[in-house]
This record gives structure tokens, sequence and C-alpha cells, in this order.
């Protein structure tokens, strides 16, 4: 068993403080011969308890320095998911109000984590479904411009800036620089543009591997089947992304099963497409040849409790 952590202090002055630093755990069990190692990035360790927190953070910070985020306005988004916990946490801690739109049929656990730290929700109507809860966000914001700060994490540069000022840096200092590929999956495409740019920047040799989902109907919330979707501002795989891997969900939710049971880590399927993407890239990886591949696991499986019936098509 192996885990490389990296410094993180004992006390904290916010919760804050501890986005971020997660460790780094050896899936030893998933490797198909020695030599090739697989590690992941344990995301759901973030206090708000996915890989979210981070680009929330980041986006609430960069707000408030460019000016755009003041004390007088209210931090909106259309999200009931990770980004929505993180919003909610990173704006309880630091005093900002937060709103979110969601769909009035999101699950009542999706709405009692993010009342619990005092975001007010707002509903859309649930015929409409996420792009129904997207242009009751826009009009509310065009409505009001004073009012809100709306960071729309699909074209704000601040999300994949997160990564690359901390999970690509992290990764190569946990794997000491012998990191040969990351994998990670695509929905807003936040990590893998920050967290590839950072490690092709350290090394151009480093393989970018992108997860999605290989149909646009599928059961891999967070994920998104770009060639069927509107396409985030902030994707610009130039130069960055070295190849896309489409996955099935069977082989995503069976991954995310077999990481539970062999490894004792309970994590969402979205996670498991990205194990599995790495675990194939292992494979390929030649007789003789060595490699160091690492993926992300954003969140943990208990967050997918609640009955997600209604919430297929709903943003992350
Ligand atoms: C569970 C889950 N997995 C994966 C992702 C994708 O990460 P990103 O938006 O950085 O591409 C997200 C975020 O939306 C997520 O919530």
């Amino acid at each position: 068993m192996s885990v490389v952590r990296l410094p993180r202090s004992e006390s904290a002055e916010s919760i804050v403080d501890l986005i971020g630093g997660t460790p780094l755990i050896r899936l030893g069990k998933l490797e198909p011969r020695p030599g090739v190692e697989i590690w992941a990035k344990a995301e759901f360790c973030n206090p708000g308890g996915s890989v979210k927190d981070r680009a929330a953070l980041q986006m609430i910070k960069d707000g408030v320095a460019s000016g755009a985020l003041g004390r007088d306005k209210i931090i909106i988004d259309s999200t009931s998911g990770n980004t929505g916990v993180a919003y909610s946490m990173v704006g309880a801690a630091l005093g900002y109000r937060v709103a979110l739109v969601m769909p009035a049929n999101v699950s009542a656990a999706r709405k009692q984590i993010a009342a619990a730290y005092g975001t007010e929700i707002i509903f859309s109507s649930e015929l409409e479904g996420s792009d129904g809860a997207i242009r009751l966000v826009r009009e509310l914001v065009a409505a009001n411009p004073e009012k809100y700060f709306y960071p729309d994490q699909y074209s704000n540069e601040s999300n994949p800036r997160a990564h690359y000022l901390g999970t690509g840096r992290e990764v190569w200092d946990q794997t000491g620089g012998r990191v040969t590929h990351f994998v990670a999956g695509i929905g807003t495409t936040g990590t893998i543009m920050g967290t590839g740019r950072r490690l092709k920047e350290y090394s151009s040799r480093v393989q970018i591997v992108a997860v999605e989902p290989d149909d646009a109907l599928h059961g891999l919330e967070g994920l998104k089947h770009l060639p069927s979707s509107l396409v985030p501002a902030i994707w610009h795989p130039e130069g960055i992304v070295d190849r896309r891997l489409p996955l099935g969900t069977d082989e995503a939710w069976d991954m995310a099963e077999r990481v539970a049971r062999e490894e004792g880590l309970f994590v969402g399927h979205s996670a498991g497409a990205s194990v599995a993407g790495a675990v194939r890239i292992a494979r390929e990886i030649p007789e003789g040849e060595r490699a160091c591949i690492v993926t992300l696991l954003p969140d943990r499986g208990d967050r997918y409790f609640t009955p997600l019936k209604w919430e297929k098509q709903y943003e992350w």
C-alpha cells in the first residue's frame, strides 16, 4: 500500500485553507504488471467532498481580486451537485451569500445539503430540467447585474486555473516528476485543461488523456458527452489533450464497484470512468516499458444514494 501526502497544516484559519493538497493513492490491485503503476488523486478528501471545491474557491477568489465580487453581491449559479456544495461551503466560510437555481424536482437530499449552509434555493420549472435552470440564472443576472456574481464554471478561466495552480503541480510533486500519463474525465473540462497545461509545461512527454461518455445518453453524472453538448468555452485541447477516450457507462459503473471492493475506495461513477480509462492505458503499455499513470477520483459514492431518475440530465 502506498500513499503520497503533501504537507497539510495541523490547524487551519478557515475550512477553505484545507482545499487541495489531496493524497495520491496507489491502486496496486489494478496494475497489469510490475513497472506499470496506477495512482489516484483522492479529490473526495477536499472538505466539501469533491474536486469542485478547488474551482469554486478559485473563481470566488479571482472574482474578489478583480472587483467583480463584492460584499454586496450574491454568488449565483445553476447547480445542485458538487459545484453547488462547493459554492455553498466556500461562500459560508468567506461570508458571501449564495443562491442556487435548480429544477423544483431535484432530490430532497440535494436541496438539504445546499440549505444547510444557508444557501438560498431558487426553483426553476421541473419540466425544463437543467436548461431551464441555466435560462433562469441568466434572466436573473441580466435583470439585476449589480445584485449578482455569476461565476459560470463553463466559461470561467479561473476553473482550469485552480488545477493549473494546484492539481497539476501536486501531481508532479507527488510522483517526483515520474508521471507519464494523466487520465481524467471531462465535465466542464476544468480539471483536464488546468492539470494538463501544468503537466505539459513540466514535460511535454506527459500524455494527457480525456475520458468521456461514449454516448449522449449516459449514467455518468459530472461528465459530458462533448459531441452532443454545448462545448464549454474553457475547452482548448490543442497542444494539451493527446487523446480522447470514449467509455461506456457499464464499464465505469463496474470499475467503481471494483475499486470499492478491492481497494476500499467507495467512489462516484465518474471516478469509475477515470479509473477504467487509466486501466485501459496501463494495458496498452508495451512489454518492457515502465509507466506512472495518474488518474483522479472526483467524489465519493455516497453522493449518489438518492434516486437519480429525474436528475440524469442535470449539470454538475
Ligand atoms: C462527479 C464529477 N466528476 C467529474 C467532473 C468533471 O470535472 P471537470 O468539470 O473539471 O471537467 C465533475 C465536475 O463537474 C463532477 O462533479
